[in-house]
């Protein structure tokens, strides 16, 4: 028995099938630009970094506008990792910092020394650091900053 007459038949499968290509393509489609965008921001672990070198750069590079304990230019580091970008009490960031809703993570704070216009359009801090091995270096510091 025939659900539908033969000539209606066809067409409804191949409208079927082409409403099916339309929405898996665009599913894909989607995809694909979902993990570019992602490929564009994507964080590099740095690699592993000596402590007491980061200490040494820390006095050197970033002491003029941070301590560990007090804000000055820049806010204070204690605590640093793990903590919300832009979240410490008492210091006033940029509003680009304080609505960021990124964490500090080894990640995270790698971009952030790299390039922290890129990682957060409109901030204030004007200072970055080239070499991946001192920021690793920088990055095992402030982990020890608890
Ligand atoms: C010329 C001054 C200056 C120098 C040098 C500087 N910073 Fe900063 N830093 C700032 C300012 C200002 C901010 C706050 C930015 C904002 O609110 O937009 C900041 C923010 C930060 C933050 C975000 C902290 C938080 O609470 O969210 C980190 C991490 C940081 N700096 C690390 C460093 C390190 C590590 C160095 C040395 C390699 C360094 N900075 C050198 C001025 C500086």
């Amino acid at each position: 028995m025939h659900l539908f007459p033969a000539t209606t038949d066809r067409p409804r499968r191949i409208r079927l099938a082409a409403c099916f290509a339309l929405l898996t393509g665009g599913m894909l489609a989607a995809g694909l630009s979902h993990a570019q965008g992602n490929g564009a921001r994507e964080w590099r672990s740095p690699p592993p970094g000596d402590v007491q070198r980061g200490a040494t750069l820390y006095q050197a590079r970033c002491s003029a506008c941070h301590a560990v304990d007090s804000n000055k230019i820049g806010p204070a580091h204690r605590g640093v990792l793990g903590r919300r970008v832009g979240s410490l009490k008492g210091y006033t960031y940029s509003d680009e910092m304080a609505q960021s809703r990124l964490r500090w993570t080894p990640q995270t704070l790698n971009a952030w020394l790299q390039d922290p216009e890129e990682l957060v359009t409109g901030q204030r801090m004007g200072f970055q650091v080239d070499d991946l091995q001192e920021r690793a270096d920088l990055i095992a510091y402030l982990a020890t900053l608890k």
